[in-house]
């Protein structure tokens, strides 16, 4: 193994948190809240409450109340975010000039942990530049490429049941997830760097809104929480810079399918072919062991969680409907992957996992015919959206064939969101759900104990029980 210059590491490190600090609790400018779209006139505090704690109540409600265009004023400042749920203003946004409608700022919460290079947080060229370098990674080849070894980590969890086993399914495909992030993305197999990494990465991605609130405030850091936080980042990094390094130099670094070898060899337009904005990206132009290091950092907040929650929701749906589950097994046996990804499309319009996404004006902007102030932030509500009868007939019915041979109307069904922040991860996450679809329908039947309903974790939508499941 590589010599790892530990001081080096440390280094990078400490200056992520020197330059992220002043994030922490951030009004940002005053904005004119003359003539916004209706909204309610509670306190600031309660209405950041209901949209942060009861948003799958409150966020409906103000829709049934206000119509399609609502405004709900949140802290820090009571900031006025405004919410859109029809699709031709959910157009607008997503192909909104990307100087004008910005998307890191929603995210800067999150810069002491991915860093400020993360493709998250970055905006206008930044984020044009880097996101053709990570693009590559992610193509439809990228990603025939990487399912082989999805199957294998699918297997290997399946291969665990037992019949007859009852267990919390979000749990497990976190746990799923996870080894899916370090496999294939980090491109760790062996066993004990997984099991070094496997616990620093547990407690990053397990990080409280709270210890991210307090960020702002650097003398906190040497107390419990922050303290603990602090300490793991410093960990993890050592670990994921090791990894960088060692990458580089390996011999078989062309032939190596995972993200990280891909991203180091972004930038190469001999090693890594044509891609996407690559005016960019001018040849030569590599990603610095820091860049990797927040784009790998980012990869696993966002890749993680998220496809674990739209698959527990899954297998309780099926679990919940003798009828729906029957189709989806025989799908499974007969390799009709079509119909497998049809039903992680309805669980995701169902339970949308992030409610919604947002963009922070720049300058003045008209939406639906809303004239809104520069500092405002918009987004389309990917709750109602996908809730919306006009949109989804008969919506509270879980109905797979909605995506069997055609698509919902266009921006009706959002929750990769849109434009040039379209997630980039949707056909990883996507291709992942079948394989591990596929894995366990084709060995078990499953059966949902009880009902179950979203509670919100950190951004995500999760099933409050955890969507418990028995395996027979
Ligand atoms: C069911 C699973 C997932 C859901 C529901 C989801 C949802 C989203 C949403 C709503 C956004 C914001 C889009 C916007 O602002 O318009 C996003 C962005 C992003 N997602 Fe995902 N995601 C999922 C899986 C993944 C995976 C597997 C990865 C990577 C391995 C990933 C990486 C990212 C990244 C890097 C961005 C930022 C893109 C940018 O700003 O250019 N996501 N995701």
């Amino acid at each position: 193994m590589t010599t790892l210059d530990q001081t080096d590491t440390t280094d990078l490190t400490a200056r992520r948190f020197e330059r992220m600090r002043p994030f922490g609790g951030d009004a940002g400018p005053t904005v004119d809240l003359t003539g916004l779209p209706p909204g309610p006139r509670w306190p600031v505090w309660v209405q950041s409450i209901g949209l942060l704690r009861f948003r799958h109540r409150f966020v409906p409600h103000l829709w049934r109340t206000y119509g399609d265009v609502f405004t709900v004023r949140i802290v820090p400042g009571g900031r006025p975010l405004v919410l859109f749920t029809r699709p031709e203003h959910a157009k607008e946004i997503f192909a909104g000039d990307p100087e004008v409608f910005h998307a890191g700022k929603g995210n800067a919460i999150l810069g002491p942990i991915m860093g400020e290079h993360s493709l998250l947080l970055q905006d206008s060229r930044e984020h044009k530049r880097a996101r053709a370098l990570l693009m590559p990674a992610f193509n439809g080849q990228a990603l025939r490429a990487y399912r082989t070894l999805v199957e294998e980590v699918a297997r290997d969890e399946v291969a665990r049941w037992s019949p007859g086993d009852e267990f919390r399914s979000l749990d497990r495909m976190n746990a799923l997830t996870l080894e899916v992030i370090l496999r294939v993305v980090f491109g760790v197999t062996d066993e004990a760097r997984l099991a070094r990494l496997r616990p620093c990465v547990n407690r990053t991605v397990n990080i409280s809104p709270a210890v991210l609130l307090g960020w702002g405030y650097p003398w906190l850091q040497r107390f419990g929480p922050w303290k603990r936080t602090v300490a793991n980042a410093y960990r993890l990094d050592e670990l994921i810079y090791a990894e960088i390094r060692e990458r580089r130099l390996a011999p078989d670094l062309a032939d190596r399918t995972d993200v990280l070898s891909r991203l180091i060899l972004a930038g190469d337009d001999e090693a890594a072919g044509p891609h996407e904005g690559s005016d960019e990206t001018a040849r030569g132009d590599r990603l610095t062991d820091e860049e990797l290091r927040d784009q790998l950092v980012t990869l696993l907040l966002a890749g993680h969680e998220t496809t674990a929650t739209a698959l527990a929701w899954t297998l309780h749906e099926l679990g919940s409907n003798a009828h729906q589950l029957a189709r989806a097994r025989a799908a499974a046996r007969e390799g009709d992957d079509a119909y497998l990804e049809a039903v992680m499309k309805e669980s995701m319009r169902l339970h949308p996992v992030i409610p919604m996404v947002v963009r922070t004006l720049m300058r003045p902007v008209t939406i639906a015919g809303w004239d809104l102030p520069a500092g405002a932030t918009v987004g389309p509500s990917i709750l109602v959206s996908h809730a919306r009868g006009d949109n989804h007939p008969d919506p509270a019915r879980f109905d797979p064939t909605r995506f069997v041979g055609h698509n919902p109307p266009v921006n009706t069904w959002i929750p990769f969101g849109g434009g040039v922040r379209r997630c980039i991860g949707a056909g990883f996450s996507l291709m992942e759900g079948v394989a591990v679809l596929r894995e366990i329908l084709t060995a078990y039947d499953v059966t949902a104990l009880g009902r179950d309903v979203p509670k919100v974790r950190n951004i995500t939508s999760v099933p409050r029980r955890g969507a418990r499941i028995r395996v027979t």
